[in-house]
């Protein structure tokens, strides 16, 4: 009889570990499903019976899209993932902050983090778990990875936002609308207007050239829609997941394809116009490493003050962390 063992030796399909498998985490698994850029996904929730539940819908989407393995696992799971994305914690409630939910979620990663560790130490840490830049921090120092190898969803979903707004405003494809948010994901982060570009051009050079206007007045609107945007579907349907999926499946796709790409993940600030130990979102290089480079933007004055601004919050809220918090591994930059 035929031998179709082809041993241990055999290439691994590429693989994909969510630690969540709530709204945003089983969205993200869905997304990455209908891109076909993995051959595993794994689901892993403290409730079991719902990361069943929902890696057996997905997984009966599979025939009419792409075959891709997915299951609800354990934390040995992750043994082998290219990239373990954390989304475990709870979720805003209508009117709460992100900074509100620090403690609840820290104390959730003091659990998450080392069980992940435990089985994969050589993958990269995505998470989207919120506040998500205080969490990325204290996953990295629970973690023990590099920095590089630990990164926040940052202000990818922003950016997005701010773009697709823009877009909206001047009649364009979102593609050709190039501009940052960079900063907290959250009440403070930074629109960058003075860099917002478009089809080579400033923004205020294109609508020159167009003739259209986009004064101060309008230009505060959006950037109150884009840091609002959470807030305003929560109120709605109680939480956001679909953008926040696709963001999280643009990461993915940049680190498991090497792709170099320009996103605002949150990640450590390498000293940055005097600004250090603390993560927040700059325009990054991801590759397969994760982040490969940070780029220092070249603000304007009241830009520089925004972004500041921010770094002191976020500083604020990690030096209220009880220790243990961000202890545990002592992550290397
Ligand atoms: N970064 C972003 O841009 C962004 C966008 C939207 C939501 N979020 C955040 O993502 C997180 C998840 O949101 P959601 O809407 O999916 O919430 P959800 O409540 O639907 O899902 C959270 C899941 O985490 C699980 N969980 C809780 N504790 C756990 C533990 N110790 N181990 C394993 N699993 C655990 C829960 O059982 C649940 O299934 C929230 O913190 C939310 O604020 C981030």
């Amino acid at each position: 009889m035929e031998n179709y063992d082809i041993g241990p030796h055999a290439p691994h399909p590429r693989r994909v570990a969510v630690v969540g498998a709530g709204n945003v985490g089983a969205t993200f698994a869905y997304t990455l499903v209908l891109n076909g850029l993995v051959g595993e996904i794994v689901l892993i929730d403290i409730d079991r019976e719902r990361a069943e539940g929902e890696a057996m819908d997905i997984s009966h989407a599979v025939p009419l899209t792409n075959p891709v393995r997915v299951w609800a696992g354990d934390y040995s799971d992750c043994a082998g993932a290219d990239v373990v994305v954390v989304t475990a914690g709870t979720a805003q409630r209508p009117g709460e902050t992100r900074l509100d939910l620090v403690k609840r979620n820290a104390e959730i990663f003091g659990h998450v983090i080392p069980n992940i560790t435990q089985h994969n130490e050589t993958g990269i840490l995505l998470i989207a778990t919120n506040p998500v830049d205080v969490l990325s921090y204290v996953a990295w120092k629970l973690s023990g990875f590099p920095s590089r190898r630990v990164i926040g969803s940052g202000t990818v979903l922003d950016t997005a936002r701010f773009r697709y707004l823009l877009s909206d405003l001047l009649d364009l494809d979102a593609r050709n609308v190039h501009a940052y948010v960079v900063g907290e994901h959250g009440d403070s982060e930074v629109p960058i207007w003075s860099l917002a570009n478009i089809a080579g051009m400033r923004l205020n050079e294109y609508c020159r050239r167009v003739q259209c206007d986009v004064g101060d007045d309008l230009r505060a609107h959006i950037s109150h829609q884009v840091r609002d945007a959470a807030y305003e579907v929560i109120e709605r349907k109680g939480a956001t997941y679909y953008a926040v999926g696709m963001a999280l499946v643009r990461i993915v796709e940049a680190i498991l394809r090497d792709q170099r790409t320009v996103l605002t993940v949150s990640n450590l600030v390498p000293g940055y116009y005097g600004i250090e130990d603390v993560y927040l979102s700059l325009p990054a290089v991801i590759g397969r490493e994760g982040v490969e480079r940070v780029v220092e933007l070249a603000l304007g004055d009241e830009e520089l003050a925004a972004l500041n601004g921010c770094a002191q919050v976020l500083h604020t809220v990690l030096a209220e962390l009880p220790d243990q918090a961000v202890e545990a591994g002592d992550g290397a930059a």
